[in-house]
């Protein structure tokens, strides 16, 4: 896995290479860039996909003040390991807090997007509700770790049916291993991310969404309303998946990214 020094921190990332369209494929949380592996191994010959590490996930390094980290300063990150790889453009997509990085770039950055993939994820900011249960976790994690979170939050990424698959929870608690600062630099982050709802009328780029049906995070009621505000969205509603849609219904996904970028 390679690095660049970015921000003073080593971030690490995947980097399929090629002379395909490019592809930024960001994760959720609490995740890491292999939440994209089968993306990566199904399509990484035909486009070139690039897979960070957020700051303080997987291998790279974490935020020095989680307290006062932000959605933009990811965004920040993403578009200079653009720069450092001589990437002008790309297809920019996210999963959940992937999605509420890619909103923040294309805000920034607006002609560094070629295109736009929102998985499982919304436009919206926090409510107080969801504010005050992201302190409550924060105070979790300060007091005891990760490891009681760690196992709240995997009950609801999954659809049900997976929920027992012994082979998928190795795998995704295994995602999920970090140390505490990226679980409270991504939690800050998150409960102070702004709305993003008014924009998606005026996105220009093309832009699919994908959703699990079995999504309790953010359920396909939230991608078909952004369907409708984002002109010439696609939609794509994966039966059997919950809130990690890639990684559940991985040969249904790939071929819904797959046909998208044979279009650019
Ligand atoms: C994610 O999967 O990135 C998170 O569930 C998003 C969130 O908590 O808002």
């Amino acid at each position: 896995m390679p690095s660049e020094r970015i921000g003073g921190r080593e971030l690490h990332y995947e980097d399929s290479g090629g002379d395909g369209i490019p592809l930024v494929l960001l994760h959720g949380f609490p995740l890491r860039g292999a939440l994209w592996d089968p993306q990566v191994e199904a399509l990484g010959g035909r486009f070139r996909i690039i897979v960070p590490d957020l700051p303080g996930f997987g291998r790279s390094e974490g935020p020095e003040e989680p307290e006062r980290w932000r959605v933009g300063a990811y965004a920040e990150v993403v578009v200079e390991l653009l720069d450092r790889l001589e990437i002008e453009e790309a297809v920019v997509g996210g999963l959940s807090m992937g999605g509420y990085v890619a909103f923040s770039l294309l805000r920034r950055y607006p002609t560094r997007v070629l295109g736009l993939v929102l998985a499982d994820t919304q436009p919206g900011a926090d409510s107080i509700e969801a504010r005050r249960t992201r302190e409550a976790q924060q105070e979790q994690v300060r007091a005891e770790g990760i490891a009681a979170l760690r196992e709240t939050l995997y009950q609801r990424l999954l659809a049900p049916k997976n929920l027992g698959d012994p082979m998928l929870r190795e795998k995704v608690l295994g995602l999920m291993e970090h140390p505490p600062a990226a679980y409270l630099a991504a939690l800050e982050a998150m409960k102070h991310r702004p709305d993003s709802t008014p924009e998606l009328s005026r996105i220009q780029a093309p832009t699919l969404i994908v959703v699990g049906e079995d999504d309790v995070i953010t359920p396909p009621a939230i991608a078909k309303a952004m369907e409708r505000s984002i002109p010439g969205a696609r939609l794509v509603v994966l039966e059997g998946a919950g809130h990690l849609s890639n990684l559940e219904e991985p040969a249904a996904f790939n071929e819904a990214l797959a046909t998208f970028l044979g279009e650019f």
